[in-house]
């Protein structure tokens, strides 16, 4: 009979779909990433969660400025979070959006519960609020008059609102986290989480007027509000499972780990616990609060202009670099520095002169010493010490999964890396091959060498995926990292002698100095060029490739433009009339601020003739035109000499 297999369920925060992603919602999701993977090698059926925050002030506004609508809006921006995640390995299992359909229902079935079982209730309402944040604050939270959390400016609001009694639960909770350790983590942040619960808890207001914020999901029982983002988002950690029958059922809940940033640890644990109970459902069984990345001591910020983006890092450096970088060089749970020379030096040291080096030089020596054959060894006995050392250390590994501590569990996988050049160093295959008894022992180093690295590939898989599954193929396994599974490494001698192995290229080149400034430079000029609201950055690498037919979709037209005139109260935008030859299009184009409307009739372009309409400002756009952002003037495509119109471009 099949054993079914132990379930896992791991979530990271649902971002902010309005912010562009950076190395911060990276981290978490990278981190939830390693856990889940390692979850499937010790064979647990994984649920591994991420998704977007799609509701709320921020993202109506940003849409209204666009003139478009925020489902719109929306439905573009969530993708540039589920590109990053594809280019960065993450496995997630599901990607959920709070405007979603199956989301919207569950927060409305729980909202209707809660207030038929009389735990919501209306009541009027006067406080200070802090529109960025999307937060109400009472006079005693406010740190010189401004909003305690981001220092902004906030309103003194007075309306009627809907309430959650979650002040009712403040006993229980604080009884729950004395009693359950690792409920959250790190220690310190339960600490503070402690001392927050000693004031009074009050209850949580979770509507607003949809006059005032017509953009979220409407309360079933007063169609006048809608409910409260973070009510709302904190729900699609079980609405991604349907119903709470379904949930209960499931298998999934509790929920062993919630990973999030330090500055929604309080949302999390007492918000989302006090709703969990008043549901019926059991509290997660571990919250995890990590630490926040600064840049040169510094808040990243769109407006200072440092945020570091990912794409760049992953095009310059390549995905498991990063990957590695970010849960090496920083304990999880600390704040931490980023900067480019680091994560170069952690390129250099670990990457390239301890593993890299390691897998080269044992594929040149099975290549020279056994003709690309994994040898027998001749003995199965000998070596007791490397083997223990293995044995501790995978024992070691596991244990330390426990707390999330991916700092430690690399430097301790980095030990049997250091381990097995030492092996390979004292045995010195170079003279064994010398003499008839050495060429017996080397048999056995060299078959040694080849599990040493096939475990320390299984363990990095998780952080390293793709370095890990290469590191498999250049040893001839054709088995699957999470097949061998951790199982694979209880006992020595896994891997078959006589297998070819496949040598091919570094893993991880070295950067030479000489290249340091050059690349250091780059990177920093990329990162901080004119950091654009959402909808105007250009993607700076080639994107990933596409076939032929993909490109043919996209219906491209010569087109002349006949009319252009300025649009009311937009600096950016233009209004035009191109004729395509076969009709005559309306297009908004975002061109004002290079072209003066006269400058532009009779001028012939390249129009996306395909495009969806959209509506800019109020304004039915049928089209696009094609133009290069040349650091920040923006040039037409065109043609010399002129063609006709209504020609398609190809
Ligand atoms: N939408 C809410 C979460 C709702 S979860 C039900 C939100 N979104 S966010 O996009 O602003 O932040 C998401 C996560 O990114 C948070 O955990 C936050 O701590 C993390 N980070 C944002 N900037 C960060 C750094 N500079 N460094 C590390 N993590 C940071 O909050």
């Amino acid at each position: 009979m099949k054993i079914p297999k132990k379930k896992f369920y791991i979530t990271t925060p649902i971002y902010y779909v309005n912010d562009v992603p950076h190395i911060g919602h990276a981290y978490t999701t990278i981190a939830a990433d390693v856990t889940a993977r390692y979850k499937r090698l010790n064979n647990y059926k994984v649920f591994f969660l991420t998704g977007t925050d799609e509701h709320g002030q921020k993202v109506l506004q940003a849409a209204r400025e666009l003139g478009i609508e925020p489902q719109d809006h929306v439905d573009k921006l969530h993708n540039r979070f589920k590109e990053l995640w594809a280019r960065l390995n993450i496995s997630n299992d599901d990607f959920i959006r709070t405007t979603e359909k199956r989301h919207q229902t569950l927060v409305t079935h729980i909202l209707q519960k809660l207030y038929d079982r009389k735990e919501i209730y209306k009541d009027s309402y006067e406080g200070w609020y802090c529109t960025p944040d999307e937060r109400f604050w009472t006079e005693k939270d406010l740190v010189n008059g401004n909003c305690p959390d981001c220092n902004r400016k906030v309103e003194k609001i007075q309306e009627h609102n809907y309430f959650f009694k979650m002040g009712q639960h403040q006993d229980w909770l604080k009884k729950y986290i004395k009693s359950n350790n690792k409920f959250i983590q790190p220690a310190s942040r339960r600490n503070e989480v402690l001392g927050f619960l000693e004031k009074p808890l009050s209850d949580l207001c979770i509507s607003r007027p949809k006059e005032r914020l017509p953009w979220g999901i409407p309360l079933p029982f007063d169609e006048s509000y809608v409910t409260y983002v973070w009510f709302d988002a904190l729900i699609n950690y079980i609405s991604v499972h349907g119903t709470l029958e379904k949930i209960e059922s499931s298998g999934f809940w509790p929920v062993n780990h919630h990973l999030l940033g330090k500055d929604i640890l309080t949302t999390h644990a007492v918000y989302w616990s006090t709703i969990l109970k008043a549901i019926g459902l059991d509290p997660p069984l571990n919250l995890f609060a990590h630490g926040w990345w600064t840049i040169n001591g510094q808040k990243m910020s769109k407006s200072v202009g440092n945020t570091v983006e990912p794409n760049i890092l992953v095009d310059q450096f390549g995905v498991d670099a990063i990957r590695y970088f970010l849960l090496r060089e920083v304990p999880f749970g600390l704040d931490g520095d980023f900067s480019h020379k680091a994560l170069i030096g952690r390129i250099n040291s670990d990457l390239a002169n301890n593993l890299g080096n390691l897998l080269n030089r044992t594929m040149s020596m099975i290549k020279r010493y056994h003709d690309q054959i994994i040898p027998e060894p001749n003995s199965r006995a000998e070596d007791a010490d490397l083997k223990n050392e293995f044995k501790l250390g995978i024992e070691t590994v596991q244990k330390l999964y426990g707390d999330l501590a991916y700092h430690k569990i690399l430097e301790r996988i980095w030990l049997l890396v250091d381990t097995t050049n030492k092996y390979i160093d004292t045995n010195s295959p170079w003279n064994l091959i010398k003499s008839e008894s050495g060429k017996q022992r080397l048999a056995t180093v060299m078959y040694n060498t080849a599990e040493c690295i096939r475990s320390i590939s299984i363990l990095i898989y998780p952080f390293m995926p793709k370095s890990a599954e290469t590191i498999m193929e250049q040893l001839g396994i054709e088995t699957s990292i999470e097949e061998q599974g951790m199982e694979s490494l209880k006992t020595w001698g896994w891997i078959k002698s006589g297998r070819n192995i496949q040598p091919g290229l570094q893993l991880f080149p070295r950067i030479e100095d000489k290249d340091v400034e050059k690349i250091l430079k780059s990177v920093e000029s990329l990162n901080n060029k004119d950091q654009k609201p959402p909808m105007l950055i250009e993607t700076e690498g080639i994107c990933d490739q596409i076939l032929i037919d993909e490109f043919m979709k996209v219906d491209l037209r010569t087109g002349k433009i006949i009319e252009a005139e300025k649009i009311k109260k937009s600096k950016k935008l233009l209004k035009l009339k191109v004729d395509i030859g076969t009709e005559i299009r309306q297009v908004v184009a975002g061109i004002a601020e290079c072209y003066e409307p006269d400058q532009l009739i009779n001028r012939t372009v390249i129009l996306v003739a395909n495009l969806k309409p959209v509506k800019l400002m109020g304004i039915e756009s049928q089209g696009m035109l094609l133009a290069a952002n040349n650091n920040g003037q923006i040039v037409l495509a065109g043609f010399d000499p002129i063609p006709n119109q209504g020609i398609r471009v190809r």
